[in-house]
């Protein structure tokens, strides 16, 4: 596991400013695994960062928990696939997605992800939101990371805390 940086986000808006500060690095194949408890931040991050990848501020963006997958599709044509596998049923139900669809030319967003098989979010960007013990109800820690060095070499230096 490398890692990438770790903060402390103060509020809603905190997470917010570091998913649109992280879309613009962001391209067509890769995964990012949105891991952390219930209410920790995970779709505030994915909405924020999936209106700052499509650019438009005020995008409908509906927590997938029932649903499972919602998909995006950016000016360029990227399609954005935002995902919580909170309700999965099993292994056999993630077939049915279609997360695995176009893999190499879409953005995925996985909340959950520890529902995947772990050879599909090997490569992921692990952003992993947790509560503060004994903080301010809005604060969250934040830590970024990665199983292989190409994630580092590609935000060292142009991501860090917010
Ligand atoms: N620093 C913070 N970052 C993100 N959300 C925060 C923060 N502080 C407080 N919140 C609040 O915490 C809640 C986070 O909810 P959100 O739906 O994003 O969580 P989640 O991790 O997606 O949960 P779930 O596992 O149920 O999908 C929101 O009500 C938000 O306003
Ligand atoms: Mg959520």
């Amino acid at each position: 596991m490398v890692e990438i940086f770790h903060t402390t986000l103060s509020g809603e808006a905190a997470t917010e400013s570091f998913a649109a500060a992280l879309a613009p690095l962001i391209k067509p194949g890769d995964l990012l695994a949105l891991s952390g408890d219930l209410g920790t931040g995970k779709t505030t991050f994915a909405r924020a960062f999936i209106r700052a990848f499509c650019r438009v501020s005020d995008l409908e963006v509906p927590s997938p928990t029932f649903t499972l997958v919602q998909i995006y599709s950016a000016a360029d044509g990227t399609d954005v696939y935002h995902s919580d596998l909170y309700r999965l049923k099993g292994p056999d139900d993630i077939e049915d997605l279609g997360l695995d669809d176009e893999r190499e030319t879409t953005v995925l967003l996985v909340e959950w992800p520890d529902r995947m098989p772990a050879d599909w979010w090997r490569n992921a960007l692990k952003i992993a939101f947790t509560h503060v013990p004994d903080g301010a109800d809005a604060s969250r820690n934040l830590e970024v990371s990665a199983d292989n060095v190409d994630w580092q070499e590609r935000l060292v230096g142009r991501i860090g805390p917010q």
